[in-house]
């Protein structure tokens, strides 16, 4: 029984119901983020690598970006270090933000777990300033943990 509340996570649970394919079910999801909340301009993973120790771009939505962020580093590597997600209402103002795109100028980030590991991190980008509610951060932890069956 599902025990999320969110139009958008029931729309991925249904999506990805017995998916298995890791680097479908995120790009689908990267998908469906992107077409879901209005003015963002980037939507996607950072996938944990544990042989090389820092996060790989995974599926996204959006221009081109960063291939690799260290644990510590930037929105994303932060969020991964302390493991926990994080609203940026401006990133012009967050220290050793990585500017992947110019045009953005607030970011959410929450992290993915995997039978208790991070796996990895849910990133959204927006051409506005302060775009991300607290409402929508835990809509995206909602999706975070739908994912964590499908990966
Ligand atoms: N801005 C992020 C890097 C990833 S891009 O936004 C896609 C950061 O500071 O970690």
């Amino acid at each position: 029984m599902s025990h999320v509340e969110s139009l958008v996570a029931k729309q991925l649970e249904s999506l990805l119901e017995n998916e298995k394919n890791v680097v479908s079910n995120l790009a689908n999801a990267s998908a469906l983020i992107f077409q879901n909340y209005e003015n963002i301009n980037w939507a996607g993973f950072y996938v944990y690598n544990n042989d090389s120790n820092q996060l790989d771009l995974g599926p996204f939505q959006g221009n081109v970006a960063c291939m690799h962020i260290n644990p510590g580093s930037g929105v994303v590597g932060k969020s991964f270090a302390e493991k926990t997600s994080m609203i940026v209402p401006n990133v012009h103002e967050f220290a050793g933000h990585i500017a992947c795109d110019a045009n953005s100028n607030s970011e959410l980030v929450v992290p993915i777990f995997k039978n208790g590991d991070i796996f990895g991190i849910i990133d959204m980008d927006s051409p506005l300033l302060d775009r991300f509610s607290d409402f929508e951060r835990k809509e995206v932890e909602e999706l975070a943990l739908v994912l964590s069956k499908s990966i």
